[in-house]
């Protein structure tokens, strides 16, 4: 496959029954740059064309370890049942980008601790950040993690050694649902309420949230902090799920535009129209703008648009202050009311 960076597997990590980790080699001088948090994407050849799927990255790159993805086996997943069951060391992966906004602040500014709340392989990106947090920072991280059983929850030891090395800024407070007493053991409304008050060591407004999970543990965490007066800017979340989602109808103005977009240091002009996204029309034209689920739900097509109007079908990742800076989702944009002029 031409124009996409190459990794190869150099090892394969059982971590639980159906999920490993695959450290990998870049290929040909590329030196991949991400943060802690970020997904790769890669891209599959397959017999209806190509494919691509992100997997969260779970190395730190701010500690001295190899790239690694962890990947769980998706039930009815093609693509991670292909990864768990047949790649062997020394397959190469081909991989269109490596991207997403689940990241620590550029500036941690007055936040004092970071609550991180995780669900099954929603662990897989906190850990990364985890890891970042308590090597190269002072601050207090929380961890609430929930799983079936023990033999379920990925990096189970690994939390408990981090643990014991930070016992000063870490805790992790594990949830086993099969242990039965529904109350203290899956996360609720309540349970939630209940681990924050215990937890919680700061105001609401120095304590930043991160959130990983199913989509239904997402919303009752999602609705439980803000009833609890935690400011929606102070929540991150990053969405694995791939329930069918709402859309917003069509865009109030469906006229075509001209959008101009900027992107490594090349300027290109698309006419855009509804019900052709900026995204859609790039790849018709062959320009590489980033992008993985183009559902507005991973943030890899993510843009800046610094003139004119862009109107969004769906968003589940940028935060309101961030569309306010004029970020937009590449897969999920239409230009409206004239041109527009977009940086990715
Ligand atoms: S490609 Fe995932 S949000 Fe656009």
């Amino acid at each position: 496959m031409n124009g996409y960076h190459q990794l190869q597997i150099t090892n394969i990590i059982p971590e639980t029954k159906d999920t490993k980790t695959f450290v990998l080699q870049p290929l040909n001088n590329w030196q991949p740059i991400y943060k802690a948090g970020q997904f790769l994407t890669l891209v599959f050849d397959t017999k209806h064309g190509e494919k691509r799927r992100s997997y969260s990255i779970s190395s730190s790159p701010d500690l001295d370890e190899p790239l690694s993805i962890t990947i769980k086996k998706v039930e009815n997943g093609e693509f991670s049942r292909l990864l768990l069951s047949h790649s062997k060391i020394g397959d190469v992966l081909n991989i269109s980008d490596i991207s997403g906004l689940f990241q620590l602040p550029e500036k941690m500014g007055e936040t004092e601790q970071f609550f991180f709340l995780a669900a099954g392989s929603g662990i897989t990106p906190c850990y990364s950040i985890i890891k970042t947090l308590l090597h190269c920072t002072d601050k207090n991280v929380m961890l609430i993690y929930s799983n079936k059983n023990e033999e379920e929850a990925i990096f189970h030891q690994q939390f408990l050694l981090l643990q014991n090395q930070f016992p000063k800024k870490f805790r992790a407070h594990l949830l086993f649902s099969s242990r039965g007493n529904a109350y203290k053991n899956r996360l609720s409304n309540w349970l939630l309420q209940e681990l924050l008050k215990e937890y919680l060591k700061v105001e609401t407004s120095k304590a930043l949230f991160y959130l990983c999970g199913p989509f239904e543990y997402m919303q009752t965490a999602t609705i439980t902090l803000l009833s609890d007066g935690i400011p929606s800017h102070n929540i991150k979340k990053e969405n694995f799920n791939s329930l069918p989602r709402k859309t917003k109808t069509i865009p109030p103005d469906t006229n075509e535009h001209l959008v101009t977009v900027h992107l490594e240091n090349q300027v290109y002009q698309l006419t855009v129209q509804y019900p052709n996204s900026i995204l859609a029309v790039a790849k018709a034209n062959h320009i590489a703008i980033p992008y993985s689920c183009e559902a507005g739900r991973c943030g890899s097509c993510a843009a800046t648009c610094t003139k004119g109007k862009v109107w969004m079908a769906y968003n589940e990742v940028l935060l309101d202050n961030e569309i306010a800076d004029g970020r937009i989702l590449c897969c999920q944009s239409y230009p409206i009311d004239g041109n527009v002029e977009i940086f990715v």
